[in-house]
């Protein structure tokens, strides 16, 4: 049983700090007092330019994600050729219709800690967006265009003798840049380090484990060192490296003596070790300290997993010698009603819920990650293919990525890897997803130079791609010079893969596509492409895809069938704000539709159908639809089981409909759902009861009528949070009727107020549709449900969450915050 309250005790490990009275490093997260403007204003680079009057903002921050939506904010006239469009026709909310394009400054006073002769200081940037300038007391100190990559300045000769500082960063979001929302600002951290002169620079360490078996692992570190404007000396490095208990299994001492070079090879031995794997995630970690002569100069950690995999023709993929394939998902970097900006209870809770689902595996789609999300996925387990571009040399969108490609791809897939290339769950790089490239002239010379690029920087990984134009790419050889071919959306045409490719093994980088609104069914249930409705939402019976993709089942049957084929990303786990298909063309509609899970983080019915195969640990028994369809009485009322048990017998209002077993027929679904298509609706209750292999009744699931709708029910995620100000719990508000049943047409209007040491941060109910603001504390339910983020103040306390309806008693829950090691 996956249990979340254990991973804050493993992230205090993860951290790269040493005790400050050691003063060799001091890293200091840049949160608090930034001051921020949207527009350009290029004096404000100046130190003593005057700010008083901008928004004092924290980092990170998004500066869009406050709204108002308007269709306005990001009109395009595109012809989607991804989309296999064949006309131009005008798009409005494909970036979440968010006022994110234009210009945006932010100022900081900056203080470095013990700062003075023979020291140095650095900026890390986790990611700005985007095209971000960087300024210290008022020189360039540094640039880079690429939102999502992080990158580092040296401002150690741009601070001043007396310590007052000032740090000022222009950002800049064009129009037609993206095809979702990028968000905008410097929406992940900035991290000032400190270090002495001597010193391991930003991501100085590159560590592998070439030879692993039962009584030992082989890990070897190489350390970078840079020394600069002072004479060589003889450097010393003394690493230990700890288990998970912190108890020390391996120790080496080193020197460098000058001139051989700037970099320490450390060769150690691991007795008997614990195997990173996502069911498993047990970390290590190495801790270096660097002196000169006989002074410490710095002391650098590197978090690292144990683990083997191997790639082979015909057999597919196996992790410490298992083979398994993968159970993934591909996310968006947002954080739904959040916007971009980051944050780790956020994307645990996105975890978490992953967890559950039985997935095991994350494609970071299109771009670099936050580092939290890999941390988190190093801590909790999943394996995580980091994906660096969505478009090369050839645009999809007029100011997109490939204006900087041949200046940048180099540097940002150098820091990409430099960044994430310890880290145990990345198990692959991706170098582009559906580049227009793969059938452009030069294409597969593109890729053949960014796969040695990442060869060259991290030769332990296979590098893949998510290929789109199968008989382009296949025919051209782009599909071959892959180390991983992965192609999306092409389950008929895996066979021909195999094939005409000589690798012997491929991945469903991107599948499905199925588009559904959480708790939205429609009649008659039909298999259908690109279907449009009047409210612009899509059929929760799981049966609609786009031209391009698929229903779930699909997939499933290949990937079931073909023992080269190495698993699949579904297109996505969670709704993102952006990409409306189908409804680019009909706004109001902000958000996806493609989620197992809505933009709130609420599970659809799809949810329950991927659980029935990937969850193999506790069982799923899911009835749909919902049971109250005032008006539908004697109509045909298709329900649908999603289970891993093989058969189950459904009754209405007590009368037996049959038992259905998964089993192959004319419909494909059947091997994957059981489904009753006949039923007639009544008021009352669908029941199902399940039955094992052995034919035994081993479970039931009942949906029933709802009543009116009665009262509030406020259900959080978890009741104790840590203290931090960055902490959040994820409530529920559900509308019930009297005996506690969801009402699914409720569209009540809720009020949220947050008391204590808490405050209300944000809220979502997944209506795509809908143009209610996020961080106003009062939204409607969309089919009986919303979800409310309250956010942790620094002290310790309690919080109360309190929320009313018109015409309905309020509900009223109580939260704890207090130490990081409490549990959640
Ligand atoms: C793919 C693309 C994704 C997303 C998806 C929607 O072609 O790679 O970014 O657009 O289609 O189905």
């Amino acid at each position: 049983m996956f249990r979340p309250f254990s991973w804050p005790a493993l992230a205090l490990l993860c951290v790269v700090s040493v005790p400050a009275a050691a003063q060799t490093r001091q890293e200091t997260l840049l949160t608090t007092d930034w001051k921020f403007t949207k527009g350009d204003v290029p004096e404000a680079s100046q130190p003593d330019f005057k700010d008083a009057k901008w928004q004092t903002v924290s980092v990170p921050h998004d500066w869009a994600i406050y709204g108002p939506f308007d269709g306005n904010n990001d009109l395009q006239t595109v012809k989607i050729e991804q989309n296999q469009e064949q006309k131009a026709t005008q798009k409005a909310g494909r970036t979440g219709g968010l006022p994110f394009i234009g210009t945006g400054w932010y100022r900081r006073q900056l203080t470095v800690p013990s700062f003075g002769p023979g020291k140095r200081a650095v900026l890390l940037f986790d990611g700005a967006m985007s095209d971000a300038h960087v300024f210290v007391n008022g020189k360039e100190v540094g640039a880079w265009p690429y939102g999502y990559n992080s990158f580092s300045c040296d401002i150690t000769d741009a601070l001043r003798p007396d310590g007052r500082n000032v740090l000022a960063v222009r950002l800049r979001n064009q129009p037609e840049a993206s095809r979702w929302y990028p968000g905008a600002g410097l929406y992940r951290n900035v991290h000032l380090v400190v270090t002495q002169d001597v010193h391991v620079p930003v991501w100085g360490t590159y560590l592998t484990t070439p030879e692993i078996n039962a009584n030992s692992a082989k890990v070897k570190l190489r350390t970078k060192v840079e020394t600069p404007g002072i004479a060589a000396q003889s450097l010393r490095l003394e690493t230990e490296i700890r288990d998970a208990a912190g108890q020390v299994v391996a120790t080496t001492t080193t020197t460098l003596a000058p001139p051989s070079g700037q970099e320490f090879e450390q060769n150690l031995v691991v007795p008997k070790p614990q195997l990173w794997s996502p069911e498993t995630p047990v970390l290590y970690s190495a801790s270096s300290k660097l002196y000169s002569g006989d002074v410490l100069k710095d002391e650098y950690r590197t978090s690292f997993g144990i683990r083997s995999f191997r790639f082979e023709a015909n057999k597919g993929f196996s992790l410490n010698g298992q083979p398994r394939k993968f159970k993934g998902v591909c996310n968006h970097h947002d954080l739904g009603p959040l916007g971009a900006a980051v944050n780790t209870a956020a994307l645990r809770r996105q975890l978490t819920l992953l967890k559950d689902l039985g997935c095991d595996a994350i494609r970071t789609t299109h771009n670099m990650p936050a580092p939290e999300l890999v941390t988190l996925c190093d801590e909790m387990g999943f394996m995580l293919i980091v994906e660096s571009f969505d478009e090369w040399k050839k645009p999809k969108v007029k100011n997109g990525y490939s204006q900087y490609f041949d200046a940048w791809s180099e540097k940002d897939l150098v820091n990409m890897v430099h960044h994430y290339r310890n880290n145990p769950s990345v198990i692959m790089w991706s170098i582009g997803n559906e580049v227009p490239d793969q059938w452009a002239p030069g294409g597969v010379a593109i890729a053949q130079r960014l796969q040695d690029i990442v060869h060259r920087e991290d030769p332990t990984r296979p590098v893949t791609a998510g290929m789109d134009q199968f008989d382009a790419a296949v025919g051209n050889g782009f599909a071959a010079l892959l180390d991983v071919p992965g192609f999306n959306y092409k389950p008929s045409r895996y066979p021909e893969a195999r094939a005409k490719l000589p690798q012997g093994f491929m991945l469903g980088s991107e599948t499905a596509s199925t588009v559904s609104s959480r708790g939205v069914y429609k009649f008659p249930v039909e298999l259908a492409k690109q279907k449009k409705y009047p409210d612009n939402q899509s059929s929760s019976y799981d049966l609609e895809a786009c031209v391009w993709s698929q229903t779930p089942d699909e997939e499933f049957v290949q990937q079931d069938a073909l023992p080269y084929l190495m698993g699949e990303f579904v297109w996505t786990g969670f709704d993102y704000l952006g990409e409306p298909t189908p409804y680019d063309e009909a706004w109001p509609s902000h958000s996806s539709y493609f989620g197992i899970m809505d933009l709130a983080g609420l599970p659809k019915d799809r949810y329950y159908l991927y659980r029935s195969r990937w969850n193999t640990a506790s069982p799923t028994l899911h009835l749909l639809p919902h049971w109250t369809w005032p008006g539908r009485e004697g109509q045909t009322t298709p329900v649908y089981c999603y289970t891993n048990y093989p058969s189950a017998e459904l009754f209405v209002n007590g009368v037996s409909q049959g038992r259905q077993s998964k089993a192959p027929s004319d419909k494909l679904q059947t091997q994957f759902r059981l489904m009753w298509n006949d039923v007639k609706y009544a008021p009352g209750s669908i029941k199902v009861v399940a039955y094992d292999a052995a034919g035994k009744a081993v479970a039931e699931e009942e949906v029933r009528t709802a009543g009116q709708p009665h009262h509030l029910r406020l259900v959080a995620d978890h009741n104790r949070l840590t203290a931090d100000g960055q902490d959040l719990a994820y409530i529920t508000a559900r509308v019930e009727d009297a005996q506690g049943n969801l009402c699914p047409n409720a569209t009540n209007q809720v009020q949220f107020t947050v008391r204590g040491q808490g405050r209300f941060r944000a809220v979502a109910n997944g209506d795509a549709t809908s143009l209610e603001l996020f961080h106003q504390p009062r939204m409607h339910a969309f089919h009986g449900q919303l979800v409310a983020t309250v956010q942790a103040t620094t002290q310790a306390g309690s919080v109360e969450v309190k929320a009313t309806a018109k015409g309905l008693p309020g509900a009223v829950l109580k939260l704890e915050t207090g130490s990081a090691s409490a549990p959640k």
